[in-house]
């Protein structure tokens, strides 16, 4: 009889395990344990996240963001330009779990192929024209034409751009599931990073003068 308790009791740890394993996956950024929490950027302590500005020096100024009004310099190898509205530009974002990006494209430019490790994305294109398109992590290709008002869905961690393919200038605004979504432009990973050659020439198998001049690319 205490076997069978002893087996029961067994089973019912390993089902409470598994029903609670999953559960951080659930969401992306944790949710807040208070109100607000204004980031206090300059603190010395780290945590995950940043520690709340006392709520006595919290002012109206720290809920609203106008770095969204200017439109961006695109006079750059990309011609776009991305302006971010995260809780490093944004502090009141902090443990929010929410952030917004500005994204002007000049004609021809390219948000290049990126992956945001914390969140998914949604954006909406406000003028122009965008090819927006991400890839899943079995190499299949999703992409569609947009226009203004026209919406898109780019899921947690997925390789992801948009080309502007329009005649004149683009501008969309996009949003994501985390108050610092962070983001892995794939060309500046691999090309303008310290990535040994040796590593590049074999994945690409391709020679060093190749790398080389790609790398050139991305020295500012
Ligand atoms: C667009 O892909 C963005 O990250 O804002
Ligand atoms: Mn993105």
């Amino acid at each position: 009889m205490s076997a069978m308790v002893s087996l029961l009791f067994h089973l019912l740890c390993c089902l409470t395990v598994f029903w609670l394993l999953p559960l951080p996956s659930h969401s992306a950024d944790p949710d807040p344990l208070q109100d607000f929490c204004v980031a206090n950027l300059s603190a010395s302590i780290s945590v995950n996240g940043f520690p709340c500005k006392p709520a006595s020096e919290v002012t109206s100024d720290d809920f609203f963001f106008d770095g969204f009004t200017q439109e961006g310099n695109t006079t750059n190898a990309f011609s776009s330009f991305l302006t971010p509205g995260n809780v490093l530009s944004f502090p009141g974002l902090n443990t929010l779990g929410i952030s917004m990006n500005r994204v002007d494209f000049a004609p021809g430019g390219i948000n290049p192929p990126h992956s945001h490790p914390r969140a998914s994305e949604v954006g909406v294109v406000i003028e122009g024209k965008l090819l927006v398109g991400f890839v899943t992590t079995n190499n299949v290709y999703y992409s569609k034409v947009l226009t203004a008002g026209h919406m898109f869905a780019i899921p947690r961690g997925l390789v992801h751009f948009q080309l502007n393919v329009g005649d004149g200038k683009a501008l969309a605004y996009t949003a994501f599931n985390s108050h610092l979504p962070g983001a892995a432009i794939v060309p500046l990973n691999l090309f303008a990073s310290s990535i040994p050659n040796e590593v590049l020439t074999k994945t690409f198998q391709v020679d060093a003068d190749l790398i080389n001049t790609i790398k050139s690319k991305f020295r500012s």
